[in-house]
């Protein structure tokens, strides 16, 4: 029987990539996708698939092959609406970001904490049993590192203080109902349909195409775990065949590659050399408050349980990246394009 998925965010970079990957599948299944075109685009989807956009009375029975429904986790109804003949949930619409929600806490509140519970009462009243939730290593915030699943969690900031919320939520569901759930805590995702993300990658990448200087703020010797945004799919496609028998499970998705933002810029700088033929330049600028310096996971229990076994390297993956954002460089807006730091959370 074909699984029908419901996919929130599914219009944004980490979300298409997921409807892409499914519809490669051999036998595709049914996929709806929930967004509130915030951020993402239909063009993005459209670029992917061709779909149909049901009404809300149109929607009792299983998602035909691809549906987008636009509409906003902070609404039950269409929450509810949305979930018909659902079997997997994706839960990956939220406000996005350390930054955004130190600027909006409370709007990030509403849709990171009371969008999620939405979805997982929408989930429990129509009987689902898989949702996975997506998940950061912000929710663990100024831990001892590496971070792993059993560590105390400290959020230092309103995104990662939400994405822990979740994560409460999910366990209090799975416990009280035995709504399967399971938090994938991504580490720094990036690839190709990142353009409209302010990531440290996405920055970068948007000034190597102009020929601009990258600007690392502070030392550049801060640390991250960088994954590829096929080998994070493939740990939500891993987490959605999982025995969870209406368990909680929390999986640190990452590469357990540290990187420094130094390394990280040169290897672009190689990268647009090779590529181009042009030399990029790199600049250093004052710090910036908030930056942790050193954030890397311990992915043993997704290898474990999961079997997830992240596979592109780093520079592999920035090169796909680069030609990507290369082939976009005409779609890139001003917005898009330069703002006024780079975001290494
Ligand atoms: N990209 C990363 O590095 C990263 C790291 C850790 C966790 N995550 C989490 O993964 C998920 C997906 O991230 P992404 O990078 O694809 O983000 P994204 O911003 O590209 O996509 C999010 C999508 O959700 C939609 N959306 C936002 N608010 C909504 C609402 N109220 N109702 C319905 N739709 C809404 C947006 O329009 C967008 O299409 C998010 O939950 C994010 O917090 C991402």
């Amino acid at each position: 029987m074909k699984t029908n998925w419901l996919i929130t965010g599914g219009c944004g970079f980490i979300g298409a990539r997921l409807v892409n990957r499914l519809l490669a599948e051999d036998r595709p299944p049914g996929i709806r996708v929930l967004d509130n075109l915030s951020l993402g685009r239909p063009e993005d989807l459209a670029a992917l698939t061709s779909f149909v956009t049901p009404s809300f009375d149109d929607l009792s029975g299983p998602s035909r092959r691809v549906e987008l429904i636009e509409g906003d986790i902070r609404d039950a109804e269409v929450v509810a609406c949305a979930l018909a003949g659902i079997d997997v949930v994706v839960h990956l619409a939220a406000h996005t970001g350390v930054r955004p929600s130190l600027a909006d806490p409370l709007g990030d509140a509403a849709v990171n904490v009371a969008g999620t519970l939405n979805l997982l009462e929408g989930a429990r009243r129509r009987g689902i049993s898989r949702v996975i939730f997506a998940s950061s290593g912000a929710a663990l915030g100024e831990t001892e590192q590496p971070i792993t699943e059993e560590r105390l969690p400290a959020p230092a900031s309103p995104y990662g203080a939400a994405k822990l919320t979740g994560e409460a939520y999910c366990s209090a569901y799975a416990k009280s109902y035995g709504l399967g759930a399971l938090a994938l805590r991504f580490s720094n995702v990036y690839g190709p349909g990142s353009k409209r993300k302010e990531s440290v990658i996405a920055q970068f990448m948007k000034r190597a195409v102009q020929g601009e200087p990258l600007e690392i703020f502070g030392s550049g010797e801060q640390v991250r775990d960088f994954i590829y945004v096929d080998d994070l799919v493939e740990a939500i496609l891993l987490g959605a065949a999982a025995d969870l028998d209406g368990r909680f499970e929390i999986f640190q998705i990452a590469t357990q590659v540290e990187t420094s933002v130094n390394a990280l810029a040169e290897m672009i700088a190689e990268i647009v050399s090779a590529e181009t033929g042009e030399e990029i330049e790199i600049r250093r600028l004052p710090s910036a408050a908030g930056d942790l310096a050193r954030v890397y996971a311990d992915i043993s229990k997704a290898r474990r349980y999961l079997d997830f076994d992240p596979q592109t390297t780093l520079p592999d993956g920035l090169r796909n990246t680069f030609r990507y954002f290369a082939q976009e460089a005409g779609s890139i807006n001003d917005t898009d394009r330069l703002p006024s730091r780079a975001a290494t959370s």
